[in-house]
């Protein structure tokens, strides 16, 4: 299906003047500095569900650890997984050390400029792909993401539902045909400047908007309408039990697996399923850590109570301090280590914010 835009869309002005205004508006960010592709995807990988004023510390750190493709590629994975500590998603850090090991391996550590190849390179596809081919190499290529999504279902009042793939590939078409000569890289990052500072999700800015007058959803005033999400599902609900399990003033901590979430990092042990009542989460969190750790423990008394929420999932973790009584040998993946020796393990943010109820000891 060939999708073009609507007759009464002005494509020149609207161009000229959302590039006009990012001219002379853009932010000063640190991946603007340059055009360098190896740059501008270390950036886009972290943009990826995180906002700009986060990255920022982080992208600084990031490339004075790892300037290169070639550095990033030769980095032990857990040095470059507590560079991104913090950032969440964690399997983009993985994919983007292993697509630096296929450049480095296979393209010299360039970063390739054609769409058939860069797609093919772990953590990269279409948004990606488009957002580095057009911002380092100024191919004409689009790059939709969320945000440029609901600026096109605005400014097009199109009322497709953007959880559905059809509608990004309608986009897509439609911002290739939007894109203009020579200028695609700085286009795409106005779009993006856009939505995240004037069209945004909730009361978009439209009295201050750039391109007002091109805006077909504003027109009919059903801007707040747009985008159509469809029915987004709330974040499944999972209640947990947490072990701050203490033998000589050191706590147990492992590995979670390679796969899956939050792969290869370090949490403390959990015991998941349905406990009604203190005895019976106690009960199950016991069993938990004999079953996983082999480890017989008395579960004292609750620290607290910690919620964390991923896109799919919520956790609800209840915090137990717990008493080492005997054990086997732990499996390789667990051991027992200071509260101080805590921070050279990569803990995700769902379990940092365990911390502050650990006891002093
Ligand atoms: N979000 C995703 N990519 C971005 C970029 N290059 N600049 C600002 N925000 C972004």
């Amino acid at each position: 299906m060939k999708y073009s835009l609507p007759e009464e869309f002005h494509v020149f002005g609207f161009a000229r003047d959302l590039l006009e205004w990012y001219d002379s508006q853009k932010r000063d960010l640190p991946w603007r500095i340059n055009r360098d592709p190896y740059r501008v995807w270390v950036s886009e990988i972290m943009l990826q569900q995180t906002r700009v004023e986060t990255v920022k510390p982080y992208y600084m750190n990031f490339m004075e650890k790892f300037p290169t493709v070639r550095a990033l590629a030769e980095a032990p994975e857990e040095d470059v997984l507590k560079a991104w500590e913090g950032l969440g998603y964690y399997s983009r850090v993985r994919n983007l050390q292993a697509a630096a090991r296929e450049v480095q391996a296979r393209y010299g550590g360039v970063v390739p400029d054609k769409p058939e190849e860069i797609r093919t390179l772990k953590g990269i596809g279409p948004y990606t792909a488009g957002a580095i081919l057009s911002i380092a190499y100024e191919k004409p290529e689009p790059a939709v993401d969320g945000n440029v999504m609901r600026v096109f279902s605005r400014l097009l009042y199109l009322t497709d539902d953007i959880a559905k793939p059809a509608a990004r590939i309608k986009i897509e078409q439609l911002v290739r045909q939007v894109i203009p000569e020579g200028r695609a890289g700085d286009f795409n990052q106005a779009l993006m400047e856009l939505g995240a500072m004037v069209c945004t999700p909730r009361s978009p800015h439209c009295l201050t908007c750039p391109v007002f007058d091109y805006c077909l959803a504003r027109r009919e005033g059903v801007q707040e309408e747009l985008p159509n999400k469809g029915k987004a599902k709330p974040p499944r609900p999972v209640d947990l039990q947490v072990a701050v399990l203490l033998r000589d003033r050191q706590v147990l901590i492992h590995k979670r697996p390679e796969q899956g979430l939050l792969a290869g990092m370090w949490v403390f042990p959990m015991a998941e399923g349905d406990a009604w009542g203190e005895a019976d989460q106690k009960e199950l969190l016991a069993q938990g850590l004999l079953a996983q750790f082999g480890v017989e423990a008395e579960v004292l008394h609750s620290l607290g109570e910690v919620q964390h929420t991923f896109s799919h999932l919520q956790w609800n973790m209840r915090v137990w301090l717990c008493d080492w009584i005997d054990g086997q040998e732990l499996p390789p993946s667990a051991r027992f280590v200071s509260i101080e020796q805590l921070d050279e393990y990569t803990f995700p943010v769902a379990h940092h914010k365990i911390r502050p109820l650990l006891p002093r000891t």
